[in-house]
């Protein structure tokens, strides 16, 4: 089938990649011409495993190709997914929805034949609907179709959930569109992904509901994390207790720092804004978004505690900032709000990150990039590990610190504290 990628972003990028690999000829479109040049000469914009060989390979064998030229492209094309950015307002919580309207108008004005189009954006109920207005004005609704199909892959891991997802929702009532796509889908589906075919509303919540939902998991831990270090109990083994626990299975049940990134962030305050859209109250999501919030500030707490409150002066290492490992998305980061709350009050940091230099910290006082993590950590007073790169699981802390005993405060749990501190390192983790 030849398909239209609009966006050439996490989603974009993954889904289109992946699309061409099961043999479809895929268009990966972008208004940001740096990207489609990088992408061209084979290089890619963003860090994500895997993504680079099987982006070269189908673009060498012309199953992907990239353009700027979103009309020429949607013409070319019969199934066109809207994969553009659905950041929160700036004045607001709820989804700036601009980027997928501004694409639809753009789509409105270039229908030759009949298309399918698809939001892979997370959208908020009804838009699907505003979408079909919009391309209606220009069009006769028999030659075109609205669907929703949200995507649930996770940055770092997107290849692999891409590929081998839980569900495939598609959401409409076109029944000829539906077995189109469910074909497109057919490898996934026989390699055992459920299809859920819905209605196009149902599709756009269960996408926010998902999400919120993942989001309310991991705040839940956190909290349960906090009562575990008053009573001295470990919180791994409450995850395991729990988790085994079929009706509540064990994954995203880690204690650990404020969720963050591109998504859970955004989408809890934009399914609070569309409740009060139609007057529900959505008050657990509501406390979910309060209690994230809070989380910095509680690390940051104990950062506080662990240096006896005295942060002006004293050297601390960032290993990771990114929100999770295996990405370089900064979105949301919880660094975001721990280093410079830190800088503020005098304290002097150096940061480790396997994908690089962070922009995002370039006027930051006293903050800066080490390009190895045996260079960040000279010299420190206090090691955070903020993000659970593989990198950081197996560090000789001993051959590393030249005889300094620095605390380390692993943000993670990603060491076991006995081997920490028989190496006579001061450890304090989250939860135990
Ligand atoms: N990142 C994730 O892990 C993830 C997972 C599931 C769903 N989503 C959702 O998918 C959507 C996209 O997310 P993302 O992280 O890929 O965003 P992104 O910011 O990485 O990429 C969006 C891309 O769209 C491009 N774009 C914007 N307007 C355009 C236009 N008019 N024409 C062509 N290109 C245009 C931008 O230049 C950008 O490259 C969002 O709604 C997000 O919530 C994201």
């Amino acid at each position: 089938m030849k398909l239209c990628m609009i966006g050439t972003g996490y989603v974009g990028l993954v889904s289109g990649v992946c699309f061409s690999d099961l043999g479809n000829d895929v268009i990966c479109v972008d208004k940001d011409i740096n990207k489609i040049n990088l992408l061209k000469k084979g290089k890619i914009p963003i860090y994500e495993p895997g993504l680079s060989e099987l982006v070269i390979k189908n673009y060498k064998n012309k199953k992907l190709t990239f353009s700027s030229d979103l009309r020429t492209s949607v013409k070319n094309s019969d199934i066109i997914f809207i994969c553009v950015g659905t950041p929160t307002k700036k004045n607001g919580s709820s989804a700036d929805l601009s980027q997928v309207f501004n694409v639809a108008k753009e789509i409105a004005s270039s229908i030759n034949k009949f298309k399918i189009i698809i939001t892979k954006s997370t959208v908020p109920v009804t838009t699907g609907d505003e979408i079909e207005k919009i391309i209606s004005r220009k069009n006769n609704k028999n030659k075109f179709s609205v669907i929703s199909n949200p995507e649930f892959l996770r940055e770092g891991e997107a290849i692999r959930d891409f590929t081998f997802p839980d569900r495939i929702v598609i959401g409409t009532n076109d029944k000829k569109s539906s077995k189109i796509l469910r074909n497109l889908y057919s490898p996934l589906i026989s390699k055992g992904a459920q299809y859920v075919n819905t209605s196009r509303r149902a599709a756009e919540l269960i996408k926010y509901a998902s999400n919120a939902f993942l989001a309310t998991k991991i705040t839940f831990i956190n909290e349960v994390a906090n009562l575990c270090e008053k009573t001295d109990i470990n919180v791994e083994d409450i995850s395991i207790g729990m988790g085994l626990d079929k009706r509540i299975g064990s994954r995203f049940l880690r204690a650990g720092p404020a969720y963050g990134g591109s998504c859970f962030p955004k989408d809890t305050k934009a399914i609070i804004s569309t409740g009060d859209k139609y007057k529900i109250n959505l008050s657990v999501i509501k406390s979910v978004i309060k209690s994230n919030e809070n989380r910095s500030k509680i690390l940051l707490d104990k950062v506080y505690t662990i240096l006896n409150k005295k942060i002006r002066n004293r050297n601390i290492t960032f290993l990771g900032v990114t929100f999770k490992a295996n990405t370089d998305d900064m979105r949301d980061s919880p660094s975001l709000k721990m280093i410079p709350a830190l800088s503020k009050k005098g304290a002097i940091i150096k940061y480790f990150d396997p994908t690089g230099y962070k922009k995002e910290f370039g006027k930051t006082k006293n903050v800066t990039y080490e390009n190895s993590i045996k260079k960040s950590v000279e010299g420190s007073d206090l090691v955070i590990i903020h993000t659970e790169w593989n990198d950081f699981k197996s560090i000789n802390y001993k051959n590393l610190s030249k005889g300094k005993k620095f605390i380390i405060y692993d943000m993670r749990n990603i060491y076991s504290p006995a081997k920490i501190k028989a190496q006579g390192f001061k450890y304090f983790s989250v939860g135990r």
